[in-house]
């Protein structure tokens, strides 16, 4: 696996690619490599002929009271893991070389109306960074398509925007949120989870798996889907809901009333200690609520 640190060298490797007639797929990520992390890798292999994940830990889309400084970071491990899931490159720049004008570069990427529900609001410039630096990385790597995890469903709605927005010629693929036996979603920041909140960390899925099945079992009341979760999520004693949300998938907008045929996402985020995690699930409403009378 080829280490590349600058963005000339990810630009040259690009260009050798590409003169060679290969598809290019890059798999973004902050590090701390966990099992979901590995899933996109071998999703991008099986889209294109080099796959190119990048480690970058962004200041941007970190707020100023959030873990930017203590983000879990293992770059041996990270690498070692990569080249075990058959990474071609592994793009790891420094932040000068992402951010070559500094601090008060001042060019952001807006994200029109996509951050006003779900994680926006708690989170603010959050994603106006990401999708900033997700730019720069595409910009960096010219891949042919980016892989994405659902388990960042608005990280991932906004990214796609982006790229039809600006006319981007790359295809941005997600991929099924990767979860631990008990359900929970992997995520870098299980590991500040000390043993009993990570034991009722599961009650987070276990909501969104029962919302899940009211949807399937006929409920089309988005309220009443979000009391469920808030029911179901204050059983676990050291869980605080921050949001529970039922959106359409496509706009991010609030549903109240689910129609037969529509893709929604019922999406909440919870802090256990200082800890906050996210999670969601991606669901079709039944064209028709079951009979009664089916077998
Ligand atoms: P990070 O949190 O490291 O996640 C990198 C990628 O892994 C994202 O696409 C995320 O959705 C995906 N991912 C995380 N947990 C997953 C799981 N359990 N199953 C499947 N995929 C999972 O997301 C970011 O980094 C950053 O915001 C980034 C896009 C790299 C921009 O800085």
């Amino acid at each position: 696996m080829d280490l590349l640190t600058t963005v000339a060298q990810a630009h040259g490797a690009a260009r050798a690619a590409r003169t060679a007639g290969r598809r290019i797929a890059l798999v973004p990520t902050m590090g701390a490599l966990h099992d979901g992390h590995l899933a996109l890798v071998a999703e991008a292999r099986r889209r294109a002929d080099v796959v190119v994940a990048s480690v970058f830990v962004n200041p941007t889309q970190f707020g100023p009271t959030e873990d930017f400084a203590r983000y879990p970071r293992d770059a041996d491990g990270d690498a070692a893991k990569l080249a075990r899931a058959g990474a071609d490159a592994l793009f790891a720049p420094s932040v000068e070389e992402v951010y070559p004008l500094g601090k008060e570069e001042g060019v952001w990427v807006d994200v029109g109306g996509l951050d006003r529900h779900l994680c926006g609001p708690f989170r603010p410039g959050h994603f106006r960074g990401v999708a900033t630096v997700v730019a720069k990385l595409l910009h960096a790597c010219t891949p042919d398509v980016a892989v994405f995890g659902l388990k960042d469903v608005q990280q991932f709605v906004i990214l796609r925007r982006m790229a039809r927005a600006l006319l981007w010629p790359v295809e941005i693929a997600g991929m099924e949120t990767v979860r631990e036996a008990d359900g929970l979603a992997l995520s870098s920041r299980n590991a500040y989870l000390g043993a009993s909140e990570r034991a009722q960390a599961a009650v987070l899925s276990r909501a969104l798996f029962e919302a899940r099945a009211a949807v399937e079992g006929g409920e089309r009341r988005g309220q009443a889907l979000v009391e469920a979760v808030r029911a179901r999520v204050a059983t676990a004693p050291l869980a605080r809901l921050q949001y529970a949300e039922v959106v359409e998938a496509g706009t991010l907008q609030p549903v109240s009333r689910l129609a037969p045929g529509q893709e929604i996402v019922v999406a909440l985020a919870a802090y256990f200690g200082t800890t906050r995690l996210i999670d969601n699930v991606l669901v079709r409403v039944p064209d028709a609520a079951p009979s009664a009378l089916a077998a």
